[in-house]
């Protein structure tokens, strides 16, 4: 390994890309209507921590040059950019900022250890392919803080709190189909295909939690006639007979966890060597979805020891919500190892009086919140194994260093 000093840290290895992809989003965002363009902006005012686009970036960069296809990648991408698209010409909201990516970006000075400084090349699809990967879980926010109720987004109020939820939800399904649109441009059915099947996996994962934390009489009707999987759907049954063991909560944590976070980054990461040109049978794809699943479920994890470390002016949402929501996270689901008295509290979404304090003491008590944290190094760690097939560069060590920002960061 290399010293921490001389490391990238793909956070600076990128902040001028960044910077520019969420100036472009935003132009992508444009919209007559000024109400919709308020609300669809709001949460890129205050900028996320881009982790999903720093993937694709990365892997974009760490992976060029490698699949069979990429000479003619970059001479597609050279003749859209000598000749632009005629089709462009005839749409009048097309703006000519969206298409100042149109030739390929080189990030950064290729180190020596790289033979091929295309190796280093991202081509144009793949920084849009960023934007819209950003777009879809920018969206999914709003859908959440609905969901959620949520007060509090990065430190300021959120978009149901300053809009209303009507416009909240509106705003989110607007920000999808100007993804949506970007995404057919790209013009690669699988990675078409791939990023649609994260919205599906983004709201199954909504739903496998909604039926973790309460099943009334309405939600019950509806989830039998909705199932995802067979086996889910058998512990679904159980948690409803009460019935339901540690373990059971476990697979449906874990299930969950990979829908709701994982599916974008895995799919995402994977989406970015697609459009490198790597053919059927390469190795580099399996690669960048191993990683982008590992890395976002340990992310998760640490979301979830979040809530129980740290308050809402660190966090920048609210703290301690978890329990007040009827979850049981990793911590909660580890405390139950630890004290049985959990399996009622949890069974019953610590929907009675007390309870949630109950709950919360009963992880602190136990060792719930470490071993979440040594489980989410656990998967960060294998993040970085799958890595090791690839030629060393810069974006490799950057890929790398992301693993422990992930672990390590406080917010
Ligand atoms: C944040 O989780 C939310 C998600 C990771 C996914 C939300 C997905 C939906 C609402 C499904 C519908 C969305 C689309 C785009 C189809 P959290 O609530 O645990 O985290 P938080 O503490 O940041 O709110
Ligand atoms: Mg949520
Ligand atoms: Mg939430």
């Amino acid at each position: 390994a290399r010293p921490t000093s001389t490391r990238p840290d793909p956070f600076k290895l990128l902040a001028p890309q960044l910077a520019e992809l969420r100036t472009s989003l935003l132009s992508m965002l444009g919209s007559g209507h000024p109400a919709i363009s308020e609300i669809t902006k709001y949460y890129f005012r205050h900028p996320s921590k881009q982790v999903r686009p720093i993937i694709v970036l990365l892997l974009a960069q760490a992976t060029n040059g490698l699949g069979g296809d990429w000479s003619r990648k970059l001479w597609e991408a050279e003749c859209e950019h000598a000749g632009g698209r005629a089709d462009e010409l005839d749409r009048p909201w097309t703006r000519p900022d969206l298409h100042r990516h149109s030739k390929p970006t080189t990030f950064s000075e290729p180190s020596s250890s790289s033979s091929s400084t295309l190796a280093h090349t991202v081509l144009p699809t793949q920084i849009r392919l960023a934007q819209i990967v950003e777009m879809m879980h920018t969206a999914s926010l709003l859908h959440d803080d609905v969901i959620d109720a949520s007060a509090l987004r990065r430190g300021a109020p959120s978009a149901p709190a300053s809009f209303g939820n009507k416009l909240s939800v509106l705003g989110g399904n607007f920000i999808l189909g100007r993804a949506s649109a970007a995404l057919s441009r790209l013009g690669d059915s699988e990675v078409t295909e791939l990023i649609a099947s994260v919205l599906s996996n983004l709201v199954e994962g909504e739903i496998l939690q909604l039926r973790e934390v309460k099943l009334d009489e309405e939600e019950e009707g509806a989830a039998s006639s909705s199932s995802s999987a067979a086996d889910t759907d058998a512990i679904t049954k159980k948690i409803r007979d009460g019935r339901q063991t540690s373990r059971d909560a476990w697979n449906v944590y874990l299930q969950k966890t990979y829908l709701k976070t994982a599916s974008l980054m895995a799919k995402g990461a994977r989406s970015a060597v697609v459009l490198g040109g790597c053919r059927e049978g390469e190795v580099w794809k399996e690669i960048a979805y191993a990683y982008g699943r590992n890395l976002g479920i340990a992310f998760q994890l640490v979301d979830d020891v979040l809530d129980y470390e740290s308050a809402s002016a660190t966090l920048g949402k609210p703290g301690g919500a978890d329990l007040q929501l009827g979850l049981a996270t990793g911590p909660a689901l580890y405390a139950w190892e630890e004290h049985p008295e959990m399996g009622d509290l949890i069974q019953r979404k610590f929907e009675r009086p007390g309870d949630v304090e109950l709950a919360r003491d009963y992880v602190l008590r136990s060792s719930g919140v470490q071993r979440t944290r040594a489980l989410a190094q656990a998967y960060a760690d294998k993040a970085k194994e799958v890595l090791q097939a690839l030629p060393d560069s810069e974006a490799k060590a950057g890929l790398e260093v992301l693993t422990e920002r992930v672990i390590g960061r406080k917010s």
